[in-house]
């Protein structure tokens, strides 16, 4: 099968096509260290089977954090993330005879901090989070966080990290910047203007990688209609010229790997996280669509940038069918590698089942979204369906509010 090959990408052998994608947990302790809930998490992850383990969201910055407990390595903490990574490793090693690529998520969660830090005014945004002109970051605060994103790189090199991910999508501070077009000054308006800092923290970080792998989990598609959204004409529908100028330019830049995906998992996440049902029903862009998405500009990117490696995103709603899907499209050549999100959270060993023939169509993702719910609630987040903990929280947390 096409999932098993081995791939190289920047000189370094991947043992398989298997992604197991970011997923934020807010479990981290106040410092950003990893908890026992965390360490469980990529326990079971070590023992998928997957060839990348891409870790989750990771601030560069107290103020970039989304919530009190994500995840935020640090000079102090550097050993726990240095236990973590070797634990991963050999586990993995012992059951499999190979140890996963570790990819370590950078990120700054902009209008999602804590204290919101904005690249404009969003009317689209602000509808049900009124900011003010002071939640815009400055110019100086945006040439600043090269800096940030070194040192962190720096961190991920000591911690045992195989790569470094500069994190923009999802409408967080880097991504949001892309669809500044209203923004005056040198973050804003123009394309190389609005690429601006993303080009700026993929350069910085590539001069501090060492031997590690850059890779980038990119928005190519807000869903919002230009000039509010990234990748949109004005009806809101996909135009690809410039998210594939994006994808060259950071090819160009150094990232030789893109989890690529669309949405705001804030506003629209029917876009990034494809259900049946989920927050709004029906969901107003229909998950067929939004997969059709996923799959046009990913083999677009293939064809238009071809050097660059590509992650398939929003497999988890193929469901039953997930394996037949990731290898009709490693096999048309439209994606590299397949990525799984809320798959890895429901049934973390379902790769490795599979391989073994025992993959077991009862424990696969109900596209039930109650894992995001969780994080709304500003719980710590997991599978609300098939983990006895999440599952008790969910109904403390989330089904007593409803009520
Ligand atoms: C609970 C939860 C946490 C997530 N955390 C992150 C994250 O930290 N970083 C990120 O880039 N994407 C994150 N995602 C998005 C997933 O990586 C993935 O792109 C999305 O779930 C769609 O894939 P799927 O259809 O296979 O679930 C998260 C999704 C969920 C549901
Ligand atoms: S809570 Fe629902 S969407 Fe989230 S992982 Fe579990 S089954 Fe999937």
């Amino acid at each position: 099968m096409l999932i098993e090959n081995k791939i190289t990408a920047d000189g370094r052998e991947i043992n398989n096509r298997m992604v197991f994608q970011p997923m934020e947990g807010c479990d981290c302790t106040p410092e950003g260290t990893p908890s026992e809930l965390t360490k469980e998490k990529y326990r079971r992850f070590a023992l998928s089977g997957a060839g990348t383990v891409w870790m989750e969201a990771n601030a560069v910055c107290p103020e970039g954090r989304a919530n009190p407990r994500q995840m935020m390595l640090t000079e102090k903490n550097l050993s726990d993330f240095e236990r973590l990574t070797d634990e991963i490793k050999e586990s993995a090693i012992k059951r499999f005879g190979f140890k996963p690529l570790l990819i370590l998520q950078l990120t700054h969660s902009g209008r999602q901090s804590v204290s919101p830090v904005i690249a404009y005014r969003n009317p689209v945004y602000e509808k049900t989070r009124p900011l003010s002109d002071n939640a815009i970051a400055s110019d100086d605060y945006l040439d600043s966080l090269a800096d940030k994103y070194a040192f962190s790189t720096r961190l991920a090199l000591k911690a045992g990290f195989d790569g470094v991910d500069v994190k923009c999508c999802h409408g967080y501070l880097a991504s949001e910047l892309l669809s500044a077009f209203t923004r005056k000054g040198r973050y804003g308006g123009s394309f190389e203007n609005r690429t601006r800092l993303i080009t700026d923290l993929v350069k910085a970080v590539s001069s501090e990688k060492g031997g590690m792998i850059l890779c980038s989990r990119t928005g190519l598609y807000d869903g919002l209609p230009f000039p509010w959204g990234f990748g949109a004409d004005e009806e809101g529908n996909p135009d690809w010229r410039e998210p594939l100028a994006l994808c060259a330019k950071l090819y160009d830049a150094g990232v030789k790997i893109t989890d690529f995906t669309i949405g705001n998992p804030y506003f629209n996440p029917w876009l990034n996280r494809p259900y049946k049902r989920g927050p709004v029903n029906p969901p107003p862009v229909k998950a067929d669509t939004a997969l059709g998405y996923f799959k046009e500009i990913s083999g677009l990117i293939k064809k238009n940038v071809p050097q660059l490696k590509v992650v398939m995103s929003g497999m988890t709603y193929y469901g039953k069918h997930c394996f037949e899907e990731a290898e009709k499209m490693l096999k048309d050549g439209i994606c590299d590698f397949v990525g799984f999100g809320r798959m890895t959270l429901a049934y973390p060993e379902f790769y490795a089942d599979y391989l073994r023939g025992a993959f077991d169509e009862k424990k696969i993702c109900a596209t039930c979204s109650k894992c995001t719910e969780l994080m709304r609630a500003h719980c710590t987040s997991g599978c609300a369906v098939f983990n006895p903990y999440y599952r008790k929280l969910y109904k403390e947390a989330v089904c007593k509010k409803q009520r």
